[in-house]
């Protein structure tokens, strides 16, 4: 009976602290998607009921975590691929994207399990991505407050809508790697690269206004503009301790690092062993989930694995062709589970495609990286971390087995390496809450505020010339240029009187 009753006020507590959270990443991005499930599972541990719409389900059963498939068409399929293998360029993509990205999201709000949702209560939705925005909509339609978690830096998309400062003076763009603002020149592709960055937003802008009036007509809602002013909460997967030290106001959050267990998850046997006799140290290898081997050609196989074998180090690698002559101290694995590989006490080199998730886990553990960016913003990601001074990076394409074995060697024996991702590694773990705990909080305090009004930043209000204060400058421009001439004036006609009057005086004085 005491028992019943102790279960039965827990559940109530539960009942009334636990909220609807309604996740939309209609985008296909498998490796994005690790960071938005490390939320959403985090916050159905917490209690919390969560519904997830992507293209990449977790095909794992969790508590309190629904998940939805949303549509990938086969034509946008077959587009992703080759934008994948590098047969479409970035740039080409960078153009095609913004529309692409609407129709994602479009086809996910008419699959019949988004119909149906739209019948269920919500607490909050967030969503993220690019060309998103106008499934902020869906925050009236729920009514409940609207957030946005980017997988990316911190970038124009999720700094303009909530008024974050741009400062584009000291600021470097994700472009960039950090520190690089020091010359005037760098100033100036730093300025035109975010000058870049507004017109490519008001491109996307503009399909996802027409998407939005389409979804949510004038007549009956909200504007476009008013829905995208009044996101309560940003999450960025950013943190100051990388070096992009800027202003961000108290509505929007550094989670970097979310996607990292503070304690690993047991690894399964076999990996476990043969990383634990490892005494000379491991490496990991690893492409990425989007890459596959077997588009690598048979030479550059057969030199690596040369080179492998040569290592006094055990050799972890994520492979999903066969290797013909598989050297001793290598393991291959379909599938790894990376994070907690890095989490062993005997890694000692990652040699990585740099993707976003791979750099943080290994920048959290403190091990180094040995970079083969292959595409997108890999390459991006490698610069950055070779310039941070813990990698070293190499050309696919043009490697050779020399350069990949001393390379290899000079990360594995030279201590500046790993002596500086470790000093990372420590300022990463030193802060108040976990990334975890802070996005959870913060989630929590806007449901718990309705949407947390008192947050919100005026300029979200304001316009270009309101917020650049030049409307204010060209008023004051004004009123000088105007006093100036009101003066000149006063004083042309008052000396021009006094003149007059001495010239009648003195022209009378001569005739006289
Ligand atoms: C802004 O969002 C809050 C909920 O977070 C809602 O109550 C309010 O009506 C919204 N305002 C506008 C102008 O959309
Ligand atoms: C180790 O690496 C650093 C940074 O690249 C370099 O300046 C230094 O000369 C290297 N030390 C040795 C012993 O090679």
């Amino acid at each position: 009976m005491k028992i019943s009753i102790v279960l039965l006020t827990l559940i109530i507590v539960n009942l009334s602290t636990a909220s609807r959270i309604l996740f939309l990443f209609p985008t296909p991005s498998k490796s994005h998607m690790i960071i938005v499930h490390a939320l959403s599972t985090a916050l159905a541990e917490k209690g919390h009921h969560v519904t997830v719409f992507s293209p990449f389900p977790l095909n794992k059963k969790i508590n309190n975590h629904r998940e939805f498939e949303s549509p990938i068409r086969p034509e946008l399929k077959e587009l992703f691929r080759k934008f994948t293998t590098g047969e479409v360029s970035k740039f080409k993509m960078l153009f095609m994207f913004p529309k692409l990205g609407v129709q994602l999201a479009e086809d996910m709000i008419y699959t019949d399990d988004f119909q149906r949702i739209l019948n269920e209560r919500f607490d909050m939705i967030i969503i993220g991505l690019t060309a998103n925005h106008f499934l902020l909509g869906f925050g009236e339609h729920f009514n409940c407050p609207t957030a946005m978690l980017s997988v990316q830096r911190h970038s124009s998309y999720t700094n303009i809508p909530v008024g974050n400062p741009i400062e584009i003076n000291a600021v470097n763009h994700a472009f960039f790697p950090s520190g690089s603002l020091k010359n005037f020149i760098h100033r100036v592709q730093n300025f035109l690269a975010g000058v870049f960055d507004i017109l490519m937003f008001a491109g996307i802008d503009y399909y996802e206004k027409l998407a939005y009036e389409k979804i949510f007509p004038s007549s009956r809602h909200r504007s476009y503009e008013e829905s995208k002013s009044n996101i309560s909460l940003v999450l960025v997967n950013d943190h100051f301790s990388e070096g992009n030290v800027r202003p961000n106001l108290p509505a929007v959050v550094e989670i970097r690092g979310i996607q990292v267990k503070e304690i690993p998850d047991e690894l399964p046997q076999d990996i476990q062993k043969f990383l634990d006799d490892a005494n000379e140290g491991a490496i990991l290898f690893s492409l990425g989930t989007n890459f596959q081997t077997a588009f690598l050609s048979d030479n550059f196989v057969e030199m690596l694995m040369k080179v492998l074998s040569k290592l006094k180090q055990k050799v972890i690698m994520k492979w999903d062709s066969e290797i013909n002559e598989k050297p001793e101290n290598v393991m291959i694995k379909k599938w790894l589970p990376q994070d907690d590989i890095l989490a062993h006490k005997n890694m000692k080199l990652f040699i990585s495609h740099c993707g976003l998730g791979g750099i943080v886990e290994s920048k959290y553990h403190g091990v180094t990286i040995l970079g083969l960016p292959i595409f997108g913003d890999q390459e991006v990601n490698c610069n950055e971390i070779v310039s941070e001074g813990w990698s070293l990076q190499l050309n696919l394409k043009t490697i050779t087995e020399n350069e990949l074995q001393n390379t290899i060697n000079e990360l594995l024996h030279n201590e500046t390496y790993s002596n500086k991702v470790k000093k990372f590694s420590q300022l990463y773990q030193d802060r108040p809450m976990s990334p975890k705990e802070s996005a959870i909080y913060w989630i929590e305090y806007v449901i718990r505020h309705h949407g947390a009004p008192h947050m919100q930043y005026f300029a979200v209000h304001q316009n270009f010339w309101q917020r650049t204060s030049l409307d204010v400058l060209a008023f004051l421009a004004i009123c000088v240029i105007a006093s100036f001439k009101l003066l000149k004036f006063v004083f042309k006609t008052l000396l021009g009187k006094l003149f007059k009057s001495k010239k009648t005086i003195s022209v009378s004085k001569k005739t006289k």
